[in-house]
């Protein structure tokens, strides 16, 4: 839940180490530190609890020394509170010559602690991470061999650790270990660099490899080797990262996510790019590795968790209609705690972001275990989900910097009609013809959402409006269910009001108690043409709500008229297949909780106690 940079070359090191630092904030954002070994070789080592510009400020002030090795970290605290001396970078021994960064958590640190509090070491920090450093610098002076004492101590740590070492005495080296937190190499020419993920470095180049679990890196300015904690030697295989470096700064936008809920039409036409043919096919070359088994799973298990697992349901919706499979969403921490019957002709479908999400990883380790495939819908090249998994969907969204999730969101949803359609089309679920209608609409969705975006006036100023509000429902049905669930989730995490999201037919069991003159109810209303007469149903919740003096504001398909006689304000979004209308009707609601994050003047890119990725258990 921390985000980590390193780099050994010619340039400004600590240009570079503040660069990787702000694309990788939205990891964790409650103190930022950097140490360099400087070109007279002295360690130099600056750290600050508070946002990375109280860092940024500081150094301008007082600048570091000239460098070419550095490493710097930004933190999401876990052990111990976020100020200046729990901050990383670490120093390790008597010398503090070592200096260590550390993302995840060491779970026998406190065994470890007593060890060196019984041999005379004494601490710095009420940290978990500051146990390394000192065990490192322990073995190191007693070996002199820094690569040896560091594969030593890692084999000691236990947890989930991504560590960056570097020894004043060795000034041409960066040592690295992963397990069970992210680590990816930047490969340059003539310099090379680490980072949590590849928008550490993306600015540098577009050359990386992924880091293995129980993996260890030893990284010089014109060498790179990987060897397993026992150090045995490991090949692995570069790729091209396809993030543009322009993508992962704000270009001119308010925050990240103002930017990102824009960049929705191009990152839904990112999806469905050389996928879906102009004749409305689907393709996904990417499946090939499940050709022989998706003809005979009968089941899909998908998890995820926060957002993704909303995505989820919208997919289970339309898995089950059109593919014909049954499908159950997981929370994935949830998962693997309740023995869940697996069987080889069970998919289980990993849905992240990040692709480092630790709650998800653990989901998919045991579902690979108990014998199920698994197939990862992932928005980050080189994650440990991608990696790990049997076959991987990327969602090709982008970097999504911006801690709550926006185009991730749409782009995971429409990978999943993808995936629905190309099951539907191998097993004959479905017509031909209704397969390539729906192909189409799909291709017909970047346009719609740039249609929504255009028209935001409305509910910008609605936002601004209930500022104050201490509870906003959100209520759906069928598709729109999992959308009032997220649109309660982006207004907790943005603007911390208390917010729900209900299924409409659910609030006569219970819910409807909660409703009181004047209270909020947002609605995502079914299309009127609706085969299943959701709409008239959704109407009629409505009213139940209204007589008891919700006021009502509606998010409904343009040309429905009736709807307007039972809403304090509607919203209209473009006609479309209902199936497909998640896209579009959550566009609103990120939106509203966004302004509304904004009018009351809290931070929409970094809110409050979230880190964007929760590589922690
Ligand atoms: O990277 P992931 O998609 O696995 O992340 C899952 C959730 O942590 C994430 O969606 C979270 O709920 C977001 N902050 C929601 O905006």
């Amino acid at each position: 839940m921390c985000g980590i940079v390193g780099y050994v070359g010619p340039k400004s090191t600590v240009d570079v180490l503040l660069g990787g630092l702000k694309r990788l904030e939205y990891r964790g954002y409650d103190s930022a530190g950097v140490s360099v070994i400087n070109t007279l070789g002295t360690l130099e080592t600056r750290k600050k609890a508070g946002k990375l510009s109280i860092l940024v400020d500081d150094i301008y002030k007082t600048p570091l020394g000239e460098a070419h090795i550095g490493i710097g970290h930004t933190r999401w605290a876990t052990h111990g509170a976020p100020t200046d001396g729990n901050a990383h970078p670490h120093l390790g021994g008597n010398t503090q010559k070592l200096s260590l960064i550390h993302n995840g958590i060491i779970e026998n640190f406190s065994e470890l602690k007593s060890e060196l509090l019984e041999a005379g070491v004494s601490f710095a920090s009420e940290t978990d991470t500051e146990v390394a450093a000192h065990l490192i610098a322990r073995e190191y002076d007693k070996t002199n061999d820094l690569i040896e004492s560091f594969r030593t101590v890692v084999r000691r740590l236990h947890g989930a650790f991504t560590i960056l070492v570097m020894h004043e005495d060795e000034p041409g080296v960066v040592l690295a270990a992963r397990r069970n937190a992210p680590l990816v190499i930047g490969l340059g020419e003539g310099e090379n660099f680490l980072g949590s993920d590849v928008a550490a470095f993306v600015e540098h180049t577009k050359r990386a490899i992924s880091v293995g679990q129980d993996e260890i890196v030893i990284l010089r300015k014109d060498a790179v080797e990987i060897e397993n904690f026992a150090g045995h030697k490991i090949e692995r295989e570069e790729f091209l990262i396809d993030w543009d470096a322009s993508a992962a700064s704000k270009g001119g936008w308010s925050s990240f996510m103002a930017k990102e809920i824009a960049d929705q039409p191009q990152s839904v036409a990112d999806t469905l790019m050389s996928r879906v043919s102009s004749d409305g096919t689907v393709h996904l070359e990417e499946l090939a590795p499940l050709t022989s088994l998706l003809p005979k799973i009968d089941r899909i298990i998908m998890v995820a968790c926060g957002t993704a697992a909303y995505a989820a349901e919208v997919g289970k919706y339309a898995i089950e209609s059109w593919a014909r499979i049954p499908v159950s969403v997981e929370l994935s921490h949830e998962f693997r705690y309740r023995d869940p019957i697996l069987t080889p002709n069970t998919l289980v479908v990993a849905v992240s972001q990040s692709g480092e999400t630790m709650d998800t990883l653990m989901a998919t380790r045991y579902a690979k275990e108990a014998g199920a495939t698994v197939l990862s819908i992932c928005n980050t090249q080189g994650a440990t989900l991608a990696r790990e998994a049997d076959a991987v969907l990327y969602t090709h969204a982008g970097p999504e910097v911006a801690v709550a999730s926006t185009k991730a969101f749409t782009s995971q949803i429409v990978s999943m009609y993808l995936l629905a359609l190309h099951i539907a089309g191998i097993r004959n679920t479905r017509s031909l013809n209704e397969l390539q209608d729906t192909g189409k609409n799909l291709l017909k969705l970047p346009a719609q959402i740039a249609d929504v975006l255009s028209n935001t006036q409305g509910i910008r100023s609605l936002a601004k409006a209930y500022k104050d509000a201490e509870t906003v429902l959100f209520l759906g049905r069928n598709v729109g269910f999992p959308i009032a669930l997220e649109g309660a989730l982006k207004l907790k995490e943005l603007a911390y009001i208390h917010s729900e999201g209900f299924a409409a037919g659910e609030l006569k069991h219970g819910p409807i108690a909660l409703i009181e003159a004047g209270q909020p109810v947002i609605v995502i209303v079914p299309s009127p043409n609706d085969p299943d007469s959701l709409h008239a149903k959704v109407i009629s919740n409505i009213e139940e709500i209204r007589s008891r003096g919700a006021k009502v504001i509606a998010i409904a398909e343009e040309g429905d008229q009736r709807v307007a006689q039972h809403a304090e304000e509607v919203f209209f979004i473009p006609k479309v297949q209902q199936m497909l209308a998640p896209v579009l009707s959550v566009i609103p609601l990120q939106i509203f909780a966004m302004e509304l994050s904004s009018a009351k003047g809290l931070d929409v890119d970094q809110p409050r106690n979230l880190a964007k990725s929760v590589t922690v258990e």
